[in-house]
């Protein structure tokens, strides 16, 4: 789903922004601040949704929950990944539960509200995966931050690595919405880039598993290659159906990293040797990701994966901010000049934020193999989104 607002709505949720953020009593410093944190915990995305918040709390815990002076009360919502309910979701997290800073979500659909609440409210928003790329261009924002991706950065990743490797024509299998059109736009200008072609992107809606139709038309699509977005539960099943179709030979496999993040276990030999791309990957060496994978594995009992790193990094923006106000959430732009001047100590390697707050960072080429994600190139070297459209107020 996308959430359109006119210009004319835009100017009066910018006019809002500023008298609620005007009209605001001071904070009290040693009052708790009240983080928000708004995931799925249920349907597809669950365990991403787990993920984000075992690392932030770990993260946390290791500050003895304090930032900015400020002890830290954590409040969880299941947003479900359902846009239908965004709206009042969001609301119920700023209204029946007071957050005063909030961190959310995985959904591109669902994100949008999210955006919209805090650009409104002046409340911080720190963006732990959706990639919807409105969020870092045209409704980009002093309150709106994010700790992971783009959907056009990845996807642009794995279209300029296809193409290198000599693939000339390439189709794009996804689910229809926001993510899977803006990563399959990324693709295309990936390909693009290096004098391929995206010729054809199939899709069905979110969150169905249904792939055998779009299965059947890729034999004759003239393809050589297909590339796809899916995460989560439907990244297992797509996974297994391809491979089981008897596809993966003739027409090879790859795609944003999503498509084999933190599920390689449950899609077996059907996803070995899949080529991917992603800000992240197994066997990154440095001393800050060997740290976070070993403490994450013994908080939450699994391996840590794209969306805990996220979750950290998520929370240590969110720690650059309140140590730059002193806890004051509501200055804003003090706020906002603590994160975007901050060096980024992340797992995936040391980033900074664009003009917009999108991560610049490298784009990681990925295969997978033994249950791995191991890391063989990069695809793209300190890739920005290009943040089309934003104009920071
Ligand atoms: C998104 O909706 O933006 C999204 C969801 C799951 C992912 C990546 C992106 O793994």
């Amino acid at each position: 789903m996308t959430i359109r607002i006119s210009r004319r709505r835009l100017g009066v949720l910018a006019a809002g922004a500023t008298a609620a953020t005007l009209a605001r009593p001071a904070i009290a410093q040693g009052a708790p601040l009240t983080l928000g944190l708004m995931l799925p915990y249920s349907g597809t995305f669950a365990a991403l949704g787990e993920n984000i918040t075992h690392a932030i709390e770990m993260y946390l815990a290791a500050r003895d929950n304090k930032l900015g002076g400020r002890a830290v009360r954590i409040v969880k919502l299941d947003d479900e990944s359902n846009p239908a309910n965004a709206v009042q979701n969001v609301n119920r997290l700023l209204g029946r539960d007071k957050a005063d800073a909030m961190i959310g979500t995985v959904h591109s659909g669902v994100v949008m509200a999210m955006v919209q609440a805090a650009r409104e409210k002046g409340v911080p928003l720190i963006i732990p995966n959706a990639g919807n790329v409105a969020a870092t261009r045209d409704l980009c924002s002093v309150s709106v931050f994010r700790s992971s991706f783009s959907n056009w950065q990845p996807a642009y990743g794995m279209g300029r690595a296809l193409a290198a490797q000599g693939v000339k024509k390439a189709a794009w299998v996804t689910w229809d919405y926001a993510a899977g059109k803006e990563s399959g736009e990324g693709f295309a200008d990936g390909l693009k880039a290096g004098g391929a072609e995206l010729v054809k992107v199939l899709s069905l809606p979110f969150p169905e598993v249904n792939f055998q139709p779009l299965l059947a038309q890729i034999p004759s699509l003239g393809v050589e290659a297909v590339g796809s977005f899916f995460a989560g539960g439907g990244a297992v099943q797509f996974v297994k159906d391809y491979a089981a179709a008897g596809l993966r030979e003739k027409f090879p496999l790859c795609g944003s990293g999503f498509l084999t993040e933190g599920v390689l276990g449950p899609q077996g030999a059907a996803a070995e040797g899949i080529r991917t791309a992603l800000h992240y990957g197994d066997g990154i060496d440095n001393a800050t990701n060997k740290k976070f994978r070993a403490d994450f594995q013994a908080k939450a009992g699994r391996a840590a994966d794209v969306y805990a790193v996220q979750g950290f990094d998520a929370a240590q923006m969110l720690a650059a901010g309140m140590d730059a106000v002193k806890g004051d959430v509501t200055a804003e732009k003090e706020f906002a000049a603590g994160i975007r001047a901050a060096k980024i100590d992340s797992p995936r390697g040391v980033f900074t934020l664009s003009p917009s707050h999108n991560p610049v960072q490298d784009i990681y080429l990925r295969e997978a193999k033994g249950g791995q994600n191991l890391v063989v190139g990069v695809a793209a070297a300190k890739l920005a989104d290009p943040g089309t459209g934003c104009k920071m107020g």
